[in-house]
């Protein structure tokens, strides 16, 4: 059966440069999510965010954006903006899990707020034509939420649901709950999207056959820390290519060269490229050591070096 592959979107790291460039180097996603818009109490698109959903800045041949909010007038906003700029899906975060977010009731926090949630869908519907996709954690406090949720959902148009089987509490650790993922395939008649700990092939072709009605497969972190994994899914081999670090070493030059024309002054590039390395140590035998190379690097000549050494490490 086929099967197609959805890039998650992490804040801080998956902009546009970071997604064309995963694109052009190693390929195998199919769809990509932008990450979060949030208005933060004003009608107004912060530039950054203009920035990375402009069509002219995407190269990708799919990519969609993503609101959090928890007021139907914001995401009726943030619909029309995106539909200017071509797109025709927008999804919706309730999934985040901090803290900061959850309390405010966004993200993963808005979950048990069934009402709240069937209002904003019945008036986005009534007021925009746009598809509403979702993508949501199984609640915040406890993994019950979600199956308390899903009966109000199927009143609802909505074009899929990501299903990320942690609560908000557990923030990115412990075990994902694949017992309660499959009550929630069963008691929705929505397309689910599966997403969590996706970090090899191996841990791919497991949870498929667990799912195997499952169509759509999202990453987040694994591409990240490993862009060649999309495309070692779809073609199914559990190795990297032998020439890896040539292929790696391009991308990583590439990504570099368009953050060294984005951002003013030395210190804010190799923090920039510091910061993709906690993920991309681990394609590296040694990931804390790869990573500490990296962080011990003042300069951007020093970071050169340091990316030089762990290249080299990898290739002897
Ligand atoms: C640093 C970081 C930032 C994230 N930002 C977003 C975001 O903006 N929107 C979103 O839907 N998910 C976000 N996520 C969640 C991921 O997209 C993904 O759902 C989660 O990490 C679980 O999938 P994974 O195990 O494949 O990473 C973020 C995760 C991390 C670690």
């Amino acid at each position: 059966m086929s099967f197609k592959l959805l890039a998650t979107p992490l804040q801080g790291f998956t902009d546009f440069r970071f997604r064309n460039a995963v694109d052009k180097f190693f390929g195998g996603v199919d769809t990509y999510f932008a990450p979060y818009v949030h208005l933060q109490g004003q009608m107004e698109i912060k530039n950054s965010y203009k920035r990375d959903l402009s069509p002219l800045n995407n190269d990708v041949k799919q990519l969609i954006p993503q609101v959090m909010t928890n007021s139907a007038e914001e995401f009726l906003f943030v619909a029309h903006y995106v539909q200017t700029l071509g797109y025709t899906e927008l999804n919706w975060n309730l999934g985040c899990p901090y803290p900061m977010v959850t309390k405010r009731g966004l993200g993963s926090g808005l979950l048990k707020e069934t009402a709240q949630i069937d209002r904003l869908l019945k008036r986005v519907s009534d007021e925009s034509d746009i598809n509403i996709s979702l993508k949501m954690r199984l609640g915040y406090e406890d993994s019950h939420e979600i199956l308390n949720l899903l009966p109000i959902l199927e009143k609802h148009r909505i074009k899929s649901i990501i299903i990320h089987p942690r609560i908000g509490k557990q923030l990115y650790k412990g075990e994902v709950n694949l017992d309660i993922f499959h009550r929630c395939v069963e008691n929705t008649s929505h397309a689910v999207c599966y997403n969590g700990d996706i970090q090899s092939v191996t841990q791919f072709r497991e949870l498929k056959q667990r799912f195997p009605d499952i169509h759509e497969w999202a990453i987040g972190r694994g591409v990240v820390s490993n862009p060649f994994l999309a495309e070692m899914i779809k073609t199914d081999s559990e190795h990297l290519p032998h020439n890896w670090m040539d292929q790696f070493s391009d991308f990583h030059d590439a990504l570099f060269q368009y953050y060294d024309e984005a951002l003013s002054g030395p210190k804010h590039i190799v923090l920039k490229m510091q910061s993709f390395w906690a993920y991309f140590s681990s394609l590296f035998e040694n990931p804390h050591k790869t990573y500490k190379i990296i962080k011990k690097a003042k300069s951007i000549s020093s970071y050169h070096e340091a990316v030089r050494t762990n290249l080299a490490r990898a290739r002897n």
